[in-house]
This record gives structure tokens, sequence and C-alpha cells, in this order.
């Protein structure tokens, strides 16, 4: 079970033992899903869950506030970039955060 998993594993728990919680719950489940499917579109060039290969940043383990903010620089054009300031054009505030909590769950590997 990976970090993600047991996050949304807890909050199951408790909502089955606490029945305003549910609703909360169910709406927790899909995001984790949908925060990784944002995620493996950084695959490519970042690796499979954040794990980069040869001189690419890994974002795997990166705090989720520290990507947000690096993402925020690019678009804002305050960091020097190749391709990033483009990409992140893609994205909504939302998705990022999304796509933030995922890589911010990704064990990186040795
Ligand atoms: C086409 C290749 C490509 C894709 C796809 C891509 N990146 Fe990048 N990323 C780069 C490159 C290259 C850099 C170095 C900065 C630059 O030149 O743009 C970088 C740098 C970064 C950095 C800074 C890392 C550091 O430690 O300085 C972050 C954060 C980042 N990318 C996040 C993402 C996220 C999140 C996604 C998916 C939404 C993504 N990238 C998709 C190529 C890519």
């Amino acid at each position: 079970m990976n970090r993600f998993q047991a996050v949304v594993a807890t909050v199951t728990t408790v909502s089955a033992l606490c029945a305003p919680w549910a609703a909360q719950a169910q709406a927790t489940a899909p995001d984790m899903v949908l925060a990784r499917n944002l995620a493996a579109t950084c695959a490519n060039c970042h690796g499979t869950n954040g794990n980069a290969r040869g001189d690419m940043k890994p974002l795997a383990g990166l705090a989720a506030d520290k990507l947000i903010a690096m993402m925020a620089d690019y678009r804002a054009g305050n960091q020097p970039a190749t391709i990033m300031h483009q990409i992140v054009k893609g994205y909504t505030e939302e998705q990022i955060k999304l796509i933030a909590a995922h890589f911010a769950a990704q064990k990186p590997a040795k």
C-alpha cells in the first residue's frame, strides 16, 4: 500500500464510523485517480511516478507546496525554462494541486 492508498484507506475507515464523512470519502477516491492520471502526463520527461532518469529532474517525493511554487514561477515567467513555462499553461491551479499531491506521495527511487 502506498501513502496515497493509505490516506484513502484511513478516510474510508473514518467515514464508515462517522456517517457525515461518507460523502467526503466518496469525493476523495476519484480525486486520487484523477491526480494519478494528470501526473502521468509528466512521465514522458520526468519518469514513471516522477522517478526521472539521466539528467532530468525527479518529481517523486517532492513536497507539494514546493512543486506548486515552482509551477507558479514557470507560469509567471519568473523561472527561466525551455519547456515548463509552456507546459504549465495547460493545467489549472486545481489540477496542479492534484498533481503535486500525487508526486509528494511517491517514493523516490534510489
Ligand atoms: C516535454 C518534457 C516535459 C514534460 C512533459 C514535463 N516536464 Fe517538467 N521539466 C522539463 C524540463 C526540460 C525541465 C527543466 C526546466 C525547463 O527547461 O523547462 C523541467 C522542470 C520541471 C520542474 C522543476 C524541477 C526542479 O527541481 O527544478 C518541475 C517542478 C516540473 N518540471 C514539473 C512538471 C510537471 C508537474 C509536469 C506534468 C504536468 C511536467 N513537469 C512535465 C520537461 C518536461
